[in-house]
């Protein structure tokens, strides 16, 4: 039984703003991505992890990642999320049977929640997602009208590690053609049972300006063991 991490890290980061690659920029003076695959390893689920880097950057971030991981393999990122996975998938060796994924920008997602979602694959589900329910009201807006107010009791957002059984997420990845924003989108739709674990607030993703400062005061603060 072995478990890989892909972790897809090619993105620019166009929401956050010019700079180097968002997986490069650097939080407590590291690189959002060894923060992240620090965190990944140290769940002690994870055997090997697949990174998928913006293609300028392979050689340095195998470098970079050496001392944190003890299995790595880092490929060139492709031009959407999607086939950044794939590249990373297409390496994956035959001894891989449980395949987590994993957005480098979500860097200070705690290690617990690697081994929960993994744990839940490995008891028998096909994929295992971490949610949130969503604390805003959600609107259905259709160019500056509103089309519909959705009952937000049975809406969640969705973060990673999201776990699949290996072949589930290689017939999704080589069947689905269209785009999807995360791996259990496609899963969904190639026919498997997606199941939902309790999410982290510490998951969150850094998408924007406003969410660099707050991972700067989570760090800070776990920094104290406060
Ligand atoms: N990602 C990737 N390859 C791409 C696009 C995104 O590997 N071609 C990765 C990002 O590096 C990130 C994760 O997918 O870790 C989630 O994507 P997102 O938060 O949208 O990151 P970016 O695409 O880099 O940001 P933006 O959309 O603001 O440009
Ligand atoms: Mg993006």
């Amino acid at each position: 039984m072995t478990t890989a991490c892909i972790v897809p890290a090619a993105g620019r980061g166009d929401r956050l703003g010019p700079g180097t690659p968002k997986a490069l920029r650097r939080l407590a003076g590291e690189p959002i991505l060894v923060h992240a695959v620090r965190s990944a390893v140290a769940s002690g689920v994870v055997d090997l992890v697949a990174v998928a880097a913006p293609p300028s950057e392979v050689d340095d971030i195998r470098d970079l990642l050496k001392p944190h991981a003890p299995e790595l393999v880092v490929v060139a990122g492709g031009p959407t999320r999607k086939a950044s996975v794939a590249a990373a998938l297409a390496e994956m060796p035959g001894a891989v049977d449980v395949v987590l994924v994993h957005d480098a920008a979500r860097c200070l997602t705690p290690p617990e929640l690697f081994a929960a979602v993994t744990n839940a694959v490995r008891r028998g589900a096909d994929a295992a997602v971490p949610v949130l329910p969503v604390a805003d009201t959600i609107k259905q807006v259709h160019g500056d009208e509103v089309l519909a107010t959705l009952d937000r009791s049975d809406l969640y957002a969705v973060q990673t590690p999201q776990a699949f059984r290996r072949a589930v997420l290689d017939h999704a990845h080589a069947t689905v053609d269209e785009d999807a924003t995360d791996d259990a989108g496609l899963a969904e739709r190639a026919g498997a049972a997606v199941h939902v674990i309790a999410g982290d607030d510490e998951a969150f993703k850094i998408t924007r300006p406003l969410d660099l400062l707050l991972a700067e005061i989570v760090l800070s603060r776990r920094g104290t063991g406060a």
